[in-house]
């Protein structure tokens, strides 16, 4: 079985590593994909009678189907994923790292008749609009129907970017579900193997996956090129590939700013990526350009452009709703896949936090009878939506504009309960810098009963391609080599009151604070500078529609001397890790901070 034989492209790499392949893992047959709505239909088809897809009623949610995993095969394997950097210094300490050659020669091992009695999918994707100078190419081969139709979803897939490819370079990514099937075997719903790998080669921009079957383990456009292998690609060709989300604000008076924003998972990033405005900002529009992934390239307007490598949403379904994200309801109405949520008894989906009350029965995301009493969850709480980015009622006209859109601020946030104000503006790049690489998310440390932050840089803690102090070193001088740097921004939601309350409503009402960047980051708002950097005062935010008292404000925006010294003390051990290859700047711009709150007072208060 050759691949030339079939004569899609004449790409003589592709064509070889795919003989390659052929001969490692066995396949029954090759298929290349092309792309089409027939050929997506056929492969749904196929996959509700092997039992993997069930179709949803199709008056209530047309076109869409459920898929349940193994219950083994849920979510991103962390401590799975590996950097293959040819020294353990490259990938860094956040990182694990295997020597490549001593990995290649264990997945050769477990690739080997992998594919036996199985289909190998050619699934040749683009990361970005077909021929963006942003966007990227890759060659996906996998054993997985349910991925491809997924990477259908999440890319732009097929023939078109052989067409578009001729004898350019690709990423090759090499999956596999990791359970061949033995002559006569009959197959399971959801195949995958214990054994897992997700593995990255940055120097040969290569990814080998093995074993799951799981959105960012299996749809590998996503984690492992989009942010892993590209974020390596971007250090040696000087651009950004951020785990960020897009999105274009626009005026009543038609002026439209782009921000880009980054904050750890299970933040609400979604959800502030399809934001609508809320009352008192009568005339403003929120535009999605993407949820997740951003690649930024300087211009030749001197500014930096963005895409949004994606064609589709791969979201957590729990908690969403009508109240939290009425956008992300409204484009799961059709054409989606939804894989470990529950089913209702009218062929519907269901999950935790969804708007009304729970259905009296459904079946759980285990295919087990499940009702409101059940002690076990309906959806499990990574159960996830692949939809496509068209269907989303906010997408910007422009997302798909091969320039890109301009960026003009970066956002970086985490949930934090308290020392953290609900926003403040770096003072320059290299502070900003500073901001996102000391960002996290509190993680209860059970032992000793106290929070502790979990730091997560620019929220690429799981994502960075290589060592986290390079990362920082390519952010600053990425900064002092454009012309128009973006202004950086930190936000907080999450801060709560001595009673353990939330402060801040959240969700639609962050478009207050987020109208005071855009006017920030085009030079005209107001503030004023606090030890942690520039602030809004009350009457700096718009509240029409909102009563917030300028005291709960103020209380907000607090900063207290003794919690911003602990946290400067905290960072120190957060900046050891990387020894000497720290740049120098983010410990000058921690000793600067510890130096502005030592001359500051106790508590300090936002002027009236
Ligand atoms: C995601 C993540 O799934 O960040 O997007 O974990
Ligand atoms: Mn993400």
């Amino acid at each position: 079985m050759s691949a030339v034989a079939a004569k899609k492209t004449n790409n003589a790499a592709l064509l070889a590593w795919i003989d390659e392949v052929v001969k490692l893992c066995q396949p029954e047959r090759i298929y290349w994909c092309d792309g089409s709505q027939e050929e997506y239909d056929r492969l749904c088809r196929e996959m509700v009678a092997a039992g993997t897809l069930i179709p949803l009623d199709d008056k209530k949610r047309p076109h869409c189907f459920l898929a349940r995993s193994h219950a083994s095969d849920v979510a991103r394997v962390e401590d799975r994923t590996f950097i293959c950097s040819k020294s353990k210094d490259e990938a860094g300490p956040t990182n694990n790292w295997a020597d490549p050659a001593e990995m290649k020669a264990t997945l050769k091992k477990l690739f080997a008749g992998a594919m036996k009695g199985r289909t190998l999918y050619v699934v040749p994707f683009s990361m970005g609009p077909l021929g963006s100078p942003i966007a990227h190419i890759g060659v996906q081969l996998t054993d997985s129907p349910y991925a491809v139709v997924n990477m259908r979803i999440m890319t732009r897939m097929g023939q078109k970017v052989l067409d578009r490819l001729h004898d350019g370079p690709f990423v090759p990514c090499l999956h596999s579900v990791g359970a061949p099937l033995a002559p006569g075997q009959k197959d399971v719903a959801w195949p995958c193997n214990e054994t897992k790998y997700i593995v990255h080669f940055p120097e040969e921009r290569a990814i080998w996956s093995y074993g799951s079957g799981y959105g960012g383990n299996a749809l590998l456009g996503k984690k492992c090129f989009a942010l892993r292998i590209a974020s390596a690609m971007a250090r040696d060709e000087g651009w950004l590939a951020e785990h960020m989300l897009i999105l274009g604000v626009e005026n009543p008076a038609g002026e439209k700013t782009y921000v880009a924003a980054a904050f750890p998972s299970a933040c609400g990033k979604t959800n502030f990526a399809m934001m609508i405005p809320p009352k008192g900002f009568d005339g403003w529009k929120l535009w999605t350009v993407g949820d997740d992934i951003a690649w930024i390239k300087p211009g030749k307007d001197g500014r930096l452009h963005a895409i949004n490598p994606e064609a589709g949403y791969f979201g957590v379904a729990p908690g969403t709703s009508m109240s939290t994200n009425p956008n992300a309801m409204r484009m799961l109405d059709r054409n989606g896949l939804f894989t470990n949520v529950a089913l209702t008894d009218d062929g519907d989906v269901w999950w935790e936090g969804m708007d009304g009350d729970p259905p009296a029965h459904a079946v759980d995301w285990r295919g087990q009878d499940w009702t409101p009493e059940s002690v076990n969850k309906g959806a499990h709480p990574n159960a996830r939506f692949t939809v496509p980015a068209k269907e989303c009622p906010s997408l910007d006209p422009a997302w798909e504009d091969p320039q890109g859109v301009p960026i003009s601020a970066f956002i970086f946030g985490g949930r934090l309960s308290k020392t953290f104000p609900l926003v403040y503006q770096a003072f320059d790049w290299s502070h900003g810098v500073y901001l996102a690489a000391t960002m996290g998310s509190e993680a209860t440390a059970a032992a000793i009963g106290q929070a502790a932050i979990r730091r997560d840089p620019m929220a690429m803690l799981p994502f960075c391609g290589y060592n986290m102090a390079d990362y920082w070193g390519h952010w600053l001088d990425f900064g002092r080599k454009v012309a128009n740097a973006p202004s950086i921004f930190r936000v907080n939601w999450f801060r709560k009151d001595e009673h353990g309350r939330f402060i801040w409503p959240g969700y639609g009402e962050n478009m207050r604070v987020l109208a005071w960047i855009v006017e920030r980051a085009r030079g005209r708002g107001h503030a004023v500078e606090s030890p942690f950097g520039y602030m809004p005062r009350h009457h700096d935010l718009n509240w029409r529609g909102l009563d917030f008292s300028e005291e709960t404000f103020r209380r907000l925006m607090e900063i207290d001397r003794d919690a911003g010294l602990a946290e400067t003390q905290e960072q120190v051990a957060h900046f050891a890790q990387f020894g000497a290859r720290l740049p120098k700047e983010l410990e000058l711009q921690r000793q600067l901070l510890a130096a502005r709150l030592e001359r500051g007072p106790a508590v300090w208060k936002m002027p009236r």
